[in-house]
C-alpha cells in the first residue's frame, strides 16, 4: 500500500474496567486483556486497508486515577513496548508516540523511543500510541509554535499553518474513522483537530472483547457512509 492511500482509524479503547468487574477481577486484569486486544487490531489492520492506527492508551486526565492503577498501566505499556517491538518490526509496523513525553516514567519513555527507532522502516502500518495525550494540549502547543511567526490572518492560511504546526509535533493526518468501544459516545479530548470530518462508530463491545472482526465491521460501516465534507451528495437520488 502506498502511503496516503489507506485509512486513518483512531480508537478510544474503553471498557477494560467493566470487563474486569463483570468477571469479579481487579481492573488491572481488564487492562491486561485490553493489551491482547491491541495485538489483535494491529494484526488485522493492514488487511483491512488501515494505513494509520491511532490508539488512545493513556489520556492526560488518566493521571487522576488511583496511583496503583496508573502504575499498573505504565507497567503494561512498558511491557508491551519491550515485548512487542520485534513482532512490530516483523509485521512492518512503524510505531510513533503521541502526547507529552516529559511526565512519563523514564523507562516507559526509553522503551517507546527505542521502539520508535527499531520500527522506523515499517511500511505496512503506522501505529500511533497516544500516551499522556490531550488534544487541547496538542492544540495549545501548536499555537505556541506559531507564536512569533507571521500568523496569516486569512482563515484558510491560518488553518494550513496550524495543521503544519500540529504535524510538526507528530500529530497525524485527518482521521477517517473514529471508533469508541463500551457504549460510551464522546471524544474525551482525543484528536479534536484531526477528527473534524471523521466518521464515528460506537460499539457496545467492551475493549478486551474487541478483535479483528469488530474492526472489519466498523470499516464496513465506514465504507457505507457517504462523506460529503460539507458539500452535497454525489450519489444518485433513490428512485420513487
Ligand atoms: C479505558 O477503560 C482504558 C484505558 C484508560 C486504558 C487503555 C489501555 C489499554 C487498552 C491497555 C494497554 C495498552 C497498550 C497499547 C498495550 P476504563 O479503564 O476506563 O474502563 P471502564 O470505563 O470500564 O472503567
Amino acid at each position: 500500500m502506498s502511503r496516503g492511500s489507506g485509512l486513518h482509524v483512531a480508537i478510544i479503547m474503553d471498557g477494560n474496567g467493566r470487563w474486569a468487574r463483570e468477571r469479579g477481577l481487579p481492573r488491572t486484569r481488564g487492562h491486561r486483556a485490553g493489551a491482547a486486544a491491541v495485538r489483535r487490531v494491529v494484526e488485522a489492520s493492514p488487511g483491512l486497508g488501515v494505513e494509520t492506527l491511532t490508539l488512545y492508551a493513556f489520556s492526560a486526565d488518566n493521571w487522576k486515577r488511583p496511583r496503583p492503577e496508573v502504575n499498573a498501566l505504565m507497567r503494561l505499556l512498558h511491557r508491551y513496548l519491550r515485548t512487542e517491538t520485534a513482532e512490530l518490526v516483523e509485521r512492518g509496523v512503524r510505531l510513533k508516540l503521541l502526547g507529552r513525553r516529559d511526565r512519563l516514567p523514564t523507562r516507559v519513555l526509553k522503551a517507546a523511543v527505542d521502539a520508535e527507532h527499531a520500527t522506523r522502516d515499517g511500511d505496512h502500518l503506522d501505529l500511533q500510541l497516544a500516551i499522556d495525550y490531550s488534544a487541547r494540549d496538542a492544540l495549545v502547543r501548536a499555537a505556541e509554535l506559531l507564536r512569533g511567526s507571521q500568523v496569516p490572518v486569512c482563515p484558510d492560511r491560518f488553518t494550513h499553518a496550524l495543521s503544519r504546526a500540529m504535524n510538526a509535533q507528530g500529530a497525524p493526518r485527518d482521521v477517517d474513522l473514529l471508533i469508541r468501544t463500551s457504549g460510551e459516545e464522546r471524544l474525551s479530548d482525543f484528536l479534536l483537530w484531526e477528527c473534524a470530518y471523521a466518521e464515528f462508530v460506537f460499539t457496545p463491545t467492551l475493549w478486551p472483547d474487541f478483535g479483528g472482526e469488530d474492526l472489519e465491521r466498523a470499516v464496513e460501516v465506514f465504507h457505507r457512509r457517504e462523506r460529503r465534507f460539507g458539500g452535497l451528495s454525489t450519489r444518485p437520488a433513490a428512485a420513487g
